[in-house]
């Protein structure tokens, strides 16, 4: 098993890029299902997730080229020889459930496993199912796993009690070939939904609106396969940024994607961050002794909850109280205990976290319980008198192409060990 350890104190000075989105690419690499030729993938980084989505997509039959020199990823899905998204693969990443709508799209089928509860939250299906059934699909669950049959896809409205990000994009990707008009009504509009779907009408569909609440898409008969540069990582740039804040250092981060990240530009700024856009990136300035700030998850453009735990590990240090309120998932704070065992003053109540900032943290040994969460571990370790372990660290490396890397490229006192 390896383990990150970080020595803190260190601050963070140089410069550093932000890679491509892994939420960006796992749609593209879905819609990728939707056509017969080659489609291309360029700015792709090394992620677990990335190969775990690859080995779906091989499973089923599509033929996969990869480059990790060149950062590309060939997909093509010529010859399809399954509809099914098996459970082992499900498990380990509930965005498997993205092939759903492309294979219903193309081939009127799909067999996909129930993603069940995770560490975050039950995490539910029931809005990609309800859009599906409402385009015409025939929806059944048997045997822990999502039937999915149709005779013909016919566009309707669908309203989203909950804009859920992979419920929108699904939609999106089985709306494309069905005949007429589908329009999703409150639909997620975070950037990466807006990258499928420019990636989809590269490809030849006609999508309007994604990036407001309402998506209309124009069935077409037949797409294309294109080339596609992907979009930063929103997640990992804002990581960037917080580590930076809480070393009080210096860093320039190339392409960081700032349009994408107003709501935290606004609330660093608040907590006295320097934050300022330059010719070859964003400088960010943490000179300032950090105040504490008040912060609630939203869908975008709101505060996103994939930076929550980072800036929880932020206000453990920042002078004051801050109240975290989590609204997007019911069980986001498996970090608290974690950061408690490092000196953190948190108390929760609810779907509401109270932290005190205190004066520092103290290294331990410490446990990532899920992607965002691990982040926020090594933020605090950053900062923490002493030597800070971070097990489990596969959590990390679904998310985070070389983080050990680019946080020691700017000084940080990190390494990766295997702990055998
Ligand atoms: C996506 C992101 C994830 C991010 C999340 C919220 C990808 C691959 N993952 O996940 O990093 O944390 O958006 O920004 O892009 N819900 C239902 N029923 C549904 C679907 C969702 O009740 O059918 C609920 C969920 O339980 C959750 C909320 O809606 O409470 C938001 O979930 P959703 O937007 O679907 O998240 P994902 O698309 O899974």
């Amino acid at each position: 098993m390896e383990k990150i350890v970080i020595e803190g104190g260190n601050r963070l000075i140089g410069e550093v890029s932000v890679s491509g989105a892994k939420n960006a690419i796992l749609p593209l690499m879905a819609a990728s299902i939707l056509v017969d030729g080659w489609n291309v993938i360029r700015n792709v980084p090394s992620l677990r997730d990335i190969k775990t989505f690859r080995d779906l997509l091989l499973h089923i039959g599509c033929e996969v080229d990869e480059d990790p020199e060149e950062k590309t990823i060939r997909i093509r899905a010529h010859e399809i020889t399954s509809f099914e998204a098996p459970y082992e693969m499900v498990k380990t990443m509930r965005a498997s459930i993205l092939v759903l709508g492309p294979l219903v799209s193309r081939f009127r089928r799909a067999r996909v496993s129930l993603p069940g509860g995770c560490a975050i939250g039950t995490r539910p299906v029931d809005v990609h199912l309800m859009g599906l059934k409402k385009i015409g699909c025939d929806v059944t669950l048997e045997h822990g796993y999502i039937n999915v049959k149709a005779d013909r896809l016919i566009g309707t409205r669908i309203y989203l009690d909950i804009p859920s990000v992979t419920g929108t994009e699904n939609l999106m990707l089985a709306g494309v070939h069905a005949e007429g008009v589908t329009v999703i009504e409150n639909a997620a509009m975070e950037p990466e939904v807006v990258f499928l779907a420019e990636s989809l009408n590269r490809m030849g569909a006609q999508i309007r609106g994604a990036g407001t609440d309402t998506i209309t898409i124009e069935g077409v008969r037949e797409l294309h396969p294109a080339e596609h540069t992907v979009i930063p990582d929103r997640i990992e740039a804002g990581t960037f940024m917080i580590a930076t804040a809480m070393t009080r250092g210096n860093v320039l981060i190339k392409n960081c994607p700032l349009e994408y990240l107003d709501s935290l530009n606004l609330k660093l700024k608040e907590a006295g961050v320097d934050v300022r856009a330059e010719n070859s990136g964003v400088r960010v300035i943490g000179d300032y002794p950090l105040r504490s700030v008040d912060i609630k998850t939203l869908p975008y453009p709101g505060f996103p909850t994939d930076m929550q735990a980072q800036m929880m590990a932020m206000m453990t240090i920042s002078s004051g109280l801050s109240v975290i309120t989590e609204t997007v998932f019911e069980n986001r704070f498996m970090h608290v205990g974690e950061l408690k065992r490092m000196g953190a003053d948190i108390i929760i109540n609810g779907n509401c976290a109270i932290v005190k900032g205190v004066e520092r943290l103290s290294g331990a040994p410490l446990m990532a319980t899920d992607l965002r969460a691990s982040a926020s571990l090594v933020l605090a370790g950053l900062v923490a008198d002493g030597v800070t372990e971070v097990s489990r660290i596969y959590h990390l490396d679904r998310g985070y192409e070389n983080i050990e890397k680019k946080l020691s490229g700017l000084g940080a006192r990190i390494k990766r060990i295997n702990s055998e």
